[in-house]
């Protein structure tokens, strides 16, 4: 195509017609502050694959689906796992917030055709995260929590700067404000949460870091 061969012309890679379908079907199922929160995520992503080193394009993927399944509510994404014979947890259900990242997996594989293992647990496990994240996990879970629109969190700026230092230090940092926040205000905080926090905590225990 023309634009293609231009696109080349100026060193721009015209292989991204994938992204651009992904963006238009996302836009029409998403509200429109939660579509932004993606592209920002998306474009966080790509930063952060940059400095580590990571699949750019996958980063990209990954950043732009990871909340895909969020338009449904607790009740229908509850019905679309039973349908879908996706295992909820008794912990899970105690904190429905996290079920789109769950289900987002499944959602992303059967509605947008994402088959790529990594991308997909980084869907998977971008709200409660894991012990010993992949990079591409670490940096989904990480962008969802700095992306450029978030405001609200006290050590943003902080956490910010330690992402593109030290991933394992930031994904540390986050899950411990999360669940001290948590603590805080009664939210119920997932097993699964614990386990990564813990896992981290004993990482920069093992670096001799401070924590
Ligand atoms: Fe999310
Ligand atoms: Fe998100």
């Amino acid at each position: 195509m023309a634009s293609d061969k231009k696109a080349k012309k100026n060193g721009v890679n015209p292989d991204i017609s994938d992204i651009h379908e992904y963006r238009k079907k996302l836009k029409k199922i998403l509200k429109p502050e939660r579509y932004e929160h993606s592209l920002s995520v998306s474009f966080t992503c790509v930063c952060l694959a940059m400095r580590y080193g990571v699949d750019l394009h996958k980063a990209e993927v990954a950043g732009l689906l990871h909340d895909c399944a969020k338009q449904f509510s607790d009740e229908e994404l509850i019905k679309l796992c039973k349908k879908e014979n996706v295992e909820l947890t008794e912990d899970i259900l105690k904190a429905p917030q996290v079920i789109h990242s769950v289900f987002g997996a499944v959602y992303a594989r059967k509605e947008f055709g994402i088959e790529d293992k990594d991308i997909l647990s980084s869907i998977y496990y971008h709200t409660l995260g894991r012990p010993d994240m992949s990079l591409l996990e670490a940096i989904v879970f990480v962008s969802d929590y700095i992306e450029a629109r978030r405001f609200k969190a006290e050590r943003l700026p902080e956490i910010r700067m330690l992402a593109f230092t030290d991933l394992d230090r930031a994904v540390y940092e986050i899950n411990h404000d999360t669940i001290t926040y948590l603590e805080e205000s009664g939210g119920y905080i997932c097993k699964d949460s614990y386990d990564t926090y813990n896992y981290y905590k004993e990482l920069m225990k093992n670096r001799e870091l401070p924590i």
